[in-house]
């Protein structure tokens, strides 16, 4: 599994820009499914088919990582940006970054700037000895992404794009464990979460699940000085209460807790104070999707360097696939919302 986190997270993929991300999922997952499409924004759905009055159940993680766009060329060569998703501008200085091509430069800001948080005070060197070399290198409108080495520390790995790298990896490693399922099971793939949750709205409207779970990364409290939240690196996956693009299904939720204890798996339960998910947008899609997340603690969360424990990681993957074993159409059926037992 660590191979795949190492290839996945290295693959450039900033938004808008996930198509070599989704021919390593493409490669990696159809093996194991029925059936694999492109939607017409570039998620990518790669469908398991269980029996016809099975339960349709959506799984999304998103392909996309947070970057740069560049927004101006100054007459020296250096190259001015925006962000494109939430990138944090104080950590940006000494950063490497990656452009589609392979070309890397280095960020640095100002030196009389004295606001570390105004992006407009920064630039990025890519070595152009004139505007006219830069202009030759790069254009206005080109994406880049933080430039960092996956590195295997035993127990817990650290890689840019983490986020939702790793929960693409959850997701690919469902697919290859689930041997049978009553339920239709789609993985989707999505694009342009970071900035906005974008892609998994129309996958879920084409899809019309009967309920979604998103897969993606969540923060810890576990750190000096940490802000209070109740999750921590290694004590396993989390399932959603709330973050701030949704309060979790109640029968999702649930399924999710009763899952984990039949399996006796360590699981942590998740409000995440600001941030959201795939979620948010299924949830609100036609005339409302139950949905749910699991994520992997991770920490540096939005940093070129994100860690995760792997024993989390393998703890998602149990918990999703043995969801997914069950018979969710019963889930489906219980339409009293006095009954949230599974
Ligand atoms: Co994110
Ligand atoms: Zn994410």
């Amino acid at each position: 599994m660590k191979e795949l986190i190492k290839r996945l997270t290295e693959a450039y993929g900033p938004s808008g820009s996930e198509e070599d991300v989704a021919t390593l999922i493409r490669d990696e997952i159809t093996p194991y499914v029925d059936e694999v499409r492109t939607d017409k924004l570039g998620s990518l759905i790669a469908v398991k088919k269980g029996s016809n009055s099975g339960a349709k159940v959506m799984l999304a993680a998103h392909m996309d990582e947070i970057g740069l766009i560049i927004t101006y060329i100054d007459k020296d060569g250096f190259l001015r940006f925006s962000s494109v998703g939430g990138v944090f501008t104080p950590r940006l200085t000494g950063i490497r970054v990656l452009f589609a091509d392979g070309k890397i430069g280095v960020i640095n800001m100002e030196s009389r700037n004295s606001n570390i948080n105004d992006m407009n005070k920064m630039f990025i060197d890519i070595g152009a000895t004139s505007k006219e070399d830069a202009e030759q290198k790069v254009s206005i409108g080109d994406f880049a992404v933080f430039r960092q080495d996956f590195v295997d520390l035993g127990q817990r790995v650290i890689a840019k794009a983490m986020d939702d790298r790793i929960g693409c990896v959850v997701m690919i490693e469902v697919a290859k464990r689930l041997k049978s399922s009553p339920n239709n099971v789609y993985f989707v793939f999505t694009v342009q979460e970071e900035v906005g949750l974008r892609g998994a709205r129309p996958s879920a409207y084409t899809i019309d699940p009967d309920f979604g779970i998103a897969v993606d990364v969540t923060s810890t409290g576990d750190m000096p000085e940490a802000m209070t939240m109740a999750v921590s690196l290694g004590q396993g996956p989390t399932i959603k209460v709330k973050d701030g693009s949704v309060i979790a299904h109640p029968k999702v939720r649930n399924l999710l807790t009763e899952t984990a204890k039949e399996l006796n798996l360590p699981y942590q339960l998740e409000i995440l104070v600001s941030g959201g998910t795939d979620a948010g947008a299924i949830h609100t899609t036609r005339e409302g999707v139950p949905s749910g997340v699991v994520s992997i603690p991770t920490r540096h969360l939005h940093s070129p360097s994100e860690m995760v424990d792997v024993n989390d990681v393998e703890g998602a993957v149990q918990l999703l696939t043995a969801t997914l074993e069950k018979d969710c159409s019963r889930l489906v059926e219980q339409k009293a919302m006095d009954d949230l037992s599974f």
